[in-house]
């Protein structure tokens, strides 16, 4: 089990996914601040997974009394609304923190902040129920012996635990399928080869490690079974906000017939987005794409784009997987069932 993310003797402690896979280093928070920051930083990074630390950081920031808690707890809400903005499971979180909030606010302070801790420790645990649930549903997808292509990372060190497409691919593995990946490396942060290839290579899942620039030849020889992404954000209409080259990657799944599965907990879910054209993408620094590492690739002054994420339309994806079922087109109808199914505290049936 790869610990992304734990509450510990009164501190948050992360992995730092920087520093991976020469690394494994686990750096203790015990200030709200600076899990905000490391959120920007990417220490932690991958939707379910911010909204873990942002839910044990408000969580953090609230455990010693405040002379005006609803300012003070405003003002950590608004601190980590700011960090990053595509993955709506950062709002979700908040929102979620908000609520116990308010309904708590009147207790005495030492029974709010364990109040806070809770909610913070359950949206942790549920995540993972999610992911192993929604992996369940997934593996049904897969054929007995499939070679699946994967992109950038959804794994356990983008959620609390077990991973949503890696999710898919570990249950898959564990119903005794004959499993193999393709990992594509994700440029410009290299998700796919330094984060994907280190947590299959740990669990002995056979992976290839391609460039991002190569998915297409591999789809055209027929061997890839299906492609199987996470996702940031999903619209109402079914569109997929993931990362950077995940539409790219459905257009080219279109075009072989391989079928195109998004795996997301319903927390990724955003009814109030009608459409992909209303996800805020993130663009991020320039030195991401003119650097690897401190290695300078480009001409310094080099005019840079840098879209973290991108939108895939819902005609181009076979299937939305989550923990309360499979939602295929027409997505908005389904999507809506599948979030009342979660808004009804259904628990997750993992079969
Ligand atoms: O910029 P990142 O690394 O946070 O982007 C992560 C992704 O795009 C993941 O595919 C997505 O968050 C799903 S993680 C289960």
């Amino acid at each position: 089990m790869i610990h992304t993310i734990e509450w510990r003797n009164g501190a948050v402690v992360m992995i730092d996914q920087r520093l991976l896979p020469s690394q494994e280093v686990y750096r203790v928070y015990r200030d709200y601040r600076a899990v905000a920051r490391a959120i920007k930083d990417m220490v932690i990074r991958g939707a379910p997974a911010i909204g873990v630390a942002a839910a044990f950081g408000i969580a953090l920031g609230m455990q010693r009394p405040r002379r005006q808690p609803d300012k003070a707890f405003d003002h950590i809400c608004r601190t980590f609304a700011a960090t990053r903005p595509t993955a709506v499971n950062l709002f979700w979180a908040i929102e979620r923190m908000r609520r116990c909030f308010a309904a708590c606010k009147a207790k005495e302070p030492t029974r709010l902040s364990r109040r806070l801790l809770d909610e913070a420790l359950a949206i942790h645990r549920e995540d993972i129920a999610a992911n192993r649930a929604l992996g369940l549903y997934g593996a049904r997808l897969v054929p007995k012996k499939a070679r699946i292509m994967t992109h950038c990372n959804a794994g356990a060190l983008a959620t609390a635990g077990y991973g949503t497409a890696l999710g898919v691919i570990r249950a898959a593995r564990e119903a005794g399928k004959s499993i193999t990946v393709l990992a594509t490396e994700t440029r410009p942060f290299l998700q796919g080869a330094r984060l994907t290839a280190w947590e299959l290579k740990k669990e002995r899942i056979p992976t290839t490690l391609i460039t991002d620039s190569m998915a297409g030849h591999f789809m055209k020889q027929g061997q890839i079974s299906c492609v199987v992404v996470g996702a940031d954000r999903i619209a109402a209409n079914g569109d997929v906000a993931n990362k950077i080259g995940t539409y790219s990657l459905a257009v080219l799944a279109k075009r072989h017939g391989i079928p195109f599965f998004v795996a997301a907990p319903t927390s990724t879910i955003d009814l109030t987005c009608a459409d992909g054209d209303h996800i805020p993408i993130e663009n991020r620094d320039p030195h991401e794409v003119t650097h690897i590492g401190d290695q300078a690739i480009a001409p310094k002054g080099v005019a840079v784009a840098n879209p973290a994420f991108d939108v895939t339309p819902h005609e181009l994806i076979s299937a939305i997987i989550t923990e309360h079922g499979v939602a295929r087109t027409p997505y908005t109808r389904r999507l809506l069932k599948l979030c009342k199914a979660t808004s009804a505290g259904s628990k997750v049936r993992p079969h």
